[in-house]
Parts: C-alpha cells; sequence; structure tokens
C-alpha cells in the first residue's frame, strides 16, 4: 500500500506518455497522493486534463500561471514529495537532469526534489544507446536516482530494440518495493565514512589516495532509502549529497576521521568503513610552506587504526563492516582484517577487477563473514552494489 505517499510525476516529450495516465490511476488506487508535472512538449502526446482529473490535483506546467501571473513554486512541489518519478524520460530531459539545465518547470522540481527521484526512460534504440545517453543515465546513477530500464520490443519507429517505457504496472511495483525496502533499516542509525584522507606535510602539500568517495555515498544514499539515520563523515571529495536523512561531518585528516568517528560511536547500529583512512601521516607538519632543496626526507609515523579500536570497544548489537582494497592475497589478507579487527563482515575489492575500486560507477565486490561464508557480486552501479551490502547486513544483525 502507498496510502498517504506523495507521488510527483514529471512526464516529458515521448509517444510513451500515453500509459502515464495509468500509472497515475494505479497510485491513486493504492492510495498515493499524485502531481503531475508536464513538459510543454508532453501536452501534445497527452492531456493535463486527463490527468488532472486522474490525480485530483491542477497539473502544473509552466513556473507561472499565464492568466493570473502567480507562481508555481518548483520548490514547494519539490519538497512536497515523498518520491518524484520522471516517466517517460525523454533522452532531452535526462540530458537536462544530468547537467542542471532548469529552464523548465519540471527540470526546476527535480533540481530541488529532496526526494528519491526515479526516471523510466523512453525513446528510439538509437537514441538510448547513443553514448551521450548512456553518460547521462551514469551520471544520474551516480547522484543516486533510480533508473527503471526500458524495456526491448517494437518501438514507434517500428524498430524493434531498446527503447520502450516499462510498463505502469511494473513501475508501480518498482515504486511499492521502495517504500516497503524502507522499513528494513527504519530507526536504525547508520554511521559510514567515505573518501580519502590528506595528511599534511606543510599548509599546502599533502599525503592521499585516490578514493572518489561514491561507494561510501551510495551506500549512506541507500542507508537513507530504506529509512535509516546515516552519519556520514566524509574525507575531501568532489561528491554534493541532498538528502536531509544524511548528517554530512566533513574532515580531512584521518585525526580528524578518528575524533568523529569516536563520537559518533555509542549511538549508531551499524558502521560501515569505506574511507581510504591514510595508514601514515608526516610526523611532523611544517608550520609553513616548505622551501625547494636538494633532497628531503619526510618522517611518517602511524596513525591511528579507527577501525581496529571500533572492533576492540564493539557493543553486543552492533554491526562493524570494513572494507579492504588488496592487490594480492585477496581473500587470505581480507580475512585476517576480519579476524584481527572483530568485524561482522568485511567488503573486499580487488584492484584487478575491471570497472571495480577507485573513481568508478562501478564496482565488483566480495563479502565475507565470521562463519566463512560470502556473497560474490557482479560488476554493477555502486547503487546496485550498496542495495546488496545492506541486504545482507539486515540479514545478518
Ligand atoms: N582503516 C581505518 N583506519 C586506518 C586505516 C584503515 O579505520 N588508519 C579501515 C578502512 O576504513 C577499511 C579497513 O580499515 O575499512 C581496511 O583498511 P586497509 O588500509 O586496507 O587495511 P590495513 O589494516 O590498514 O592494512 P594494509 O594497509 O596493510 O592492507
Amino acid at each position: 500500500m502507498l496510502k498517504g505517499k506523495n507521488i510527483l510525476i514529471g512526464i516529458t516529450g515521448s509517444i510513451a506518455a500515453y500509459k502515464t495516465p495509468i500509472l497515475v490511476r494505479l497510485l491513486k488506487k493504492e492510495g498515493a497522493n499524485v502531481k503531475v508535472v508536464m513538459t510543454k512538449c508532453a501536452t501534445d502526446f497527452v492531456t493535463p486534463l486527463t490527468l488532472s482529473t486522474l490525480s485530483q490535483q491542477p497539473v502544473l506546467i509552466e513556473p507561472y500561471d499565464k492568466v493570473d501571473g502567480s507562481w508555481h513554486s518548483h520548490v514547494e512541489w519539490g519538497r512536497w514529495a515523498d518520491l518524484f518519478i520522471v516517466a517517460p524520460a525523454s533522452a532531452n530531459t535526462l540530458a537536462k537532469m544530468a547537467n542542471g539545465i532548469a529552464d523548465n518547470l519540471l527540470s526546476t522540481c527535480y533540481l530541488a526534489a529532496k526526494c528519491p527521484v526515479f526516471f523510466a526512460p523512453a525513446m528510439d534504440l538509437d537514441m538510448f544507446h547513443h553514448p551521450t545517453t548512456a553518460k547521462n543515465i551514469n551520471t544520474l546513477l551516480s547522484y543516486g536516482n533510480f533508473l527503471i530500464e526500458p524495456q526491448t520490443g517494437e518501438l514507434a519507429s517500428g524498430l524493434i530494440g531498446a527503447g520502450r517505457m516499462e510498463e505502469p504496472e511494473v513501475i508501480l511495483e518498482v515504486i511499492s518495493d521502495f517504500f516497503n525496502k524502507k522499513k528494513g533499516l527504519q530507526n536504525k542509525n547508520v554511521l559510514i565514512t567515505a573518501g580519502p584522507t590528506f595528511e599534511a606535510i606543510d599548509p599546502v602539500r599533502f599525503i592521499g589516495n585516490h578514493s572518489s568517495g561514491k561507494m561510501g555515498y551510495a551506500l549512506a544514499e541507500e542507508a537513507a532509502n530504506r529509512g535509516a539515520i546515516v552519519t556520514l563523515i566524509s574525507g575531501p571529495v568532489h561528491i554534493g549529497i541532498n538528502n536531509p536523512d544524511i548528517k554530512v561531518i566533513n574532515i580531512t585528516s584521518a585525526a580528524e576521521m578518528k575524533t568523529q568517528c569516536d563520537k559518533a560511536f555509542d549511538e549508531n547500529d551499524i558502521i560501515i568503513m569505506t574511507a581510504a583512512v591514510a595508514d601514515y601521516t608526516p610526523e611532523n607538519p611544517a608550520p609553513e610552506k616548505i622551501k625547494k632543496k636538494e633532497s628531503m626526507e619526510l618522517k611518517l609515523k602511524l596513525t591511528d587504526d579507527i577501525l581496529a579500536s571500533m572492533g576492540k570497544k564493539k557493543k553486543q548489537g552492533q554491526f562493524l563492516v570494513g572494507f579492504a582494497l588488496e592487490t594480492e592475497n585477496e581473500k587470505s589478507n581480507a580475512l585476517t582484517k576480519l579476524n584481527n579487527k572483530n568485524l561482522n563482515m568485511i567488503v573486499l575489492n580487488s584492484l584487478k577487477d575491471k570497472g571495480a575500486g577507485f573513481g568508478t560507477d562501478t564496482n565488483k565486490v566480495t563479502m565475507l563473514f565470521p562463519d566463512k561464508s560470502e556473497i560474490v557480486t557482479d560488476t554493477l552501479p555502486k547503487l546496485k552494489i550498496a542495495g546488496m551490502i545492506l541486504d545482507a547486513i539486515v540479514n545478518r544483525s
């Protein structure tokens, strides 16, 4: 049941728009409150009157009312929604969403939305397979949006291939599953660390690593989507987050990460350490910029192992997850860490796997557990991997 859920539907210019009134009707039957925002082009395929009749709400197209001049607030609509779905999502609108172009009410609603966003592409197969569309879809996935894959079949052009918008009944199922899944982590406090740490050599230089933070941010998004209250302690990364259920604490160094982790540890039920914490830090960072000289030596000292210290003080009921990035003897090294750091699970990344590890939008992992069982994933978008990791945690905690 979707009783009381606020669902905002965006309709763009595609022949598949004829299916969206059915989706509105199905959602209403499930008890959801539905509002519709359309692009001007979408009104050539399906009428606003049909949609306002089915949704029992005014349908918005323009940013303001042409008769009385009043403003239609994209911010208000974006914030009203518990879920925003763009169906059908044309190649043009996907490109706008992926690049922050806000030239109509639908795209401004997308930018203002604080809720999970789904998109169901519909277009001709060549458009769907064009590298630009693939890139835009990947960008949207990397922002934590959800793709409802188009189906393969006969297209309006008469061609046969991928590009048919998924059927409304299946879209309803995806939305219902999403809200049901949410219950899995309801009222759970989840602490996630992400990204690299930077260890100062002097005021302008540091020792860092290639971690992009994408895996940790995907875990934070997915945990919040499942109802968790998330604290994300993040090293310096280039990812924004737009979810009111995620509290982000920005840090720079391993020592700062340790301080914040120590503060947050007790109140969290699940702790996932994805951060690539520096193992060493300069022993005496220079207070002023070090001038160039013939040669120099940098003395490093070990940082505190945050995960190991958490393993030592872990209480009954807390679930502690570590990550391991290995290049050789992968499984046995990861199992040693699982044991030595008193973890409930370790997620092994191998730099040898294509499409896995630093900076990629996809990942392939092996989850290892103290009872020697393991789960191996395919190479999948990081958000999907995040979902599988959280499924494994929920099943075992
Ligand atoms: N980790 C940590 N604090 C550190 C170093 C690592 O909390 N100072 C955590 C990482 O967040 C990760 C796990 O430990 O979850 C594994 O990190 P890794 O560097 O691979 O393991 P180490 O135990 O440092 O071993 P090594 O570098 O020798 O592989």
